[in-house]
């Protein structure tokens, strides 16, 4: 029999303030409406220095490690995904596994591709256990990253942070993935970058956007391509978009996954011999208002109040689905879509798993957004001022990790 191969647990790791984004727009002098029903956004994760991708990273996992009680003999691997690299030698994953104290017997690495790092490392350590090389061991993947364009850009609404940190194992308790199936497309662009040394990214916001759908376009005909051969979908009365339960997008900010799943629709619609003639009325169906509010709304709950969180975007996109459904969803099949600009993105598909509520319940979600404090966005401002290599001298709340300060050019961390 194949190996199950999949997500067995999750958890959030998110910064301890937020800016209410109407706040953030009347300071800007936008009508709020364009940020909350134009982008989706409700709050936007505020970080302060202390808070960096290693300390929201190694919190994730050490939050995974003790809500689900990981026996972390059996790791063998820790990929940190991620865009805010704090070393251009150094991984975040050596970070992660000295603080956690993991064993030494591990592989560990990070993964670079923009907002597709953390999709690279679930599928590095998912085909590491379905080919047997791992011998029965455990991976963890952490996605962490810090999502900053800076003051008054266009982007500022978009910005956000946080870490998500996956167990893959042979016991899939949320998603066994669809292992092979997945489909891929990757071109050369420059849609959204952040050259060595800045700390804000560069973006080419309304082109990023085409390249998203463009991308995601042949990454989704090349799963549905594999998912047809193997009878998971069909054409008939239903699309074969519409015959997955559910479909999760990288969510930049929450209106993308609404364009995205249009852009899916179209590609069903336009390759389907029954479907619409005109390009118009092809169009009109695409943008089905039912069909987002079935297949993709539930899941941007937490993306709409956390804000982008690049590589662990769709992650948090998989908590909010599985937290607001998990057991509605069991054995049911489910499309995920990631997208790293540069650009690579990847369609892939899994069954949620019988005991995908009661992990997501250990996951205690509501209580890691319910401890945040909201902040006026003078104190954002303060806080986005702040230089990166100064972190204030903040005690860490119980079970988190900080930047205590960095002295020559070494890193040091208190807490957990
Ligand atoms: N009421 C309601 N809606 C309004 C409105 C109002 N008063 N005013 C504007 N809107 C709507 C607009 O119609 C638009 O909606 P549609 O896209 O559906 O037409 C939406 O609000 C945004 O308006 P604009 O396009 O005018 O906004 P903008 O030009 O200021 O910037 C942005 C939008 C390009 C997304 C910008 O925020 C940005 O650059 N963000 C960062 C880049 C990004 O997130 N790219 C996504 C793809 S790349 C990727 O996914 C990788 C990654 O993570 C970065």
């Amino acid at each position: 029999m194949k190996k199950r191969v999949g997500i067995e647990a999750l958890a959030v790791a998110v910064p301890r303030r937020y800016v209410d984004i109407e706040d953030l727009a009347r300071a800007r002098g936008v009508d709020p409406a364009k940020f909350t029903a134009g982008l989706g956004a409700k709050e936007m994760a505020v970080n302060d220095p202390g808070e960096d991708s290693v300390s929201l990273a190694a919190t994730a996992a050490a939050r995974l490690i003790q809500q689900q009680g990981v026996d972390t003999s059996k790791l063998g691997m820790l990929v940190v995904g991620t865009e805010t690299g704090v070393d251009h030698s150094k991984p975040i994953a050596s970070h992660v596994h000295g603080l956690l104290k993991l064993p030494r017997a591990m592989r560990t690495f990070d993964s670079q591709h923009a907002c597709y790092g953390g999709t690279a490392g679930l599928m590095a350590a998912a085909e590491w256990i379905a080919s047997g090389a791992a011998a029965g061991r455990s991976a963890l993947v952490v996605c962490t990253d810090i999502a900053r364009y800076g003051l008054k850009t266009a982007g500022e609404p978009t910005q956000g942070g946080g870490a998500v940190a996956l167990l893959v194992s042979e016991t899939p308790d949320l998603l066994a993935l669809d292992v092979g199936l997945n489909g891929v497309s990757t071109a050369d662009v420059y849609d959204f970058w952040r050259p060595v040394g800045r700390r804000e990214a560069l973006v080419d916001g309304h082109y990023s956007i085409t390249c998203y759908l463009d991308a995601m376009a042949g990454a989704y005909r090349g799963w549905r391509e594999r998912a047809l051969e193997q009878g998971l979908v069909r054409w008939d009365s239903k699309l074969p978009s519409e015959q997955l339960a559910r479909i999760l997008y990288h969510v930049p900010f929450c209106k993308m996954a609404r364009k995205a799943h249009a852009q899916v629709r179209l590609c069903d619609l336009e390759d389907s011999s029954n479907g619409p003639v005109t390009p118009e009325a092809r169009d009109e169906s695409a943008k089905s208002q039912a069909s987002y509010d079935a297949q993709v709304a539930k899941s941007l709950g937490l993306n709409a109040r956390v804000g982008n969180v690049y590589t662990a975007s769709l992650y948090l996109a998989l908590a909010g689905q599985l937290h607001a459904e998990g057991a509605a969803l069991a054995n049911q099949r489910i499309g995920l879509l990631s997208y790293g600009s540069g650009s690579c993105a990847e369609f892939f598909s899994g069954i949620v798993g019988e005991k995908a509520a009661e992990r997501m319940a250990r996951a205690d979600l509501d209580t890691v957004l319910a401890k945040r404090e909201r902040v006026s966005v003078e104190e954002y401002e303060r806080l986005m001022n702040l230089p990166y290599d100064a972190p204030e001298a903040i005690a860490p709340e119980p079970g988190t990790f900080r930047l205590a300060e960095i002295h020559e050019f070494r890193r040091k961390y208190a807490g957990a």
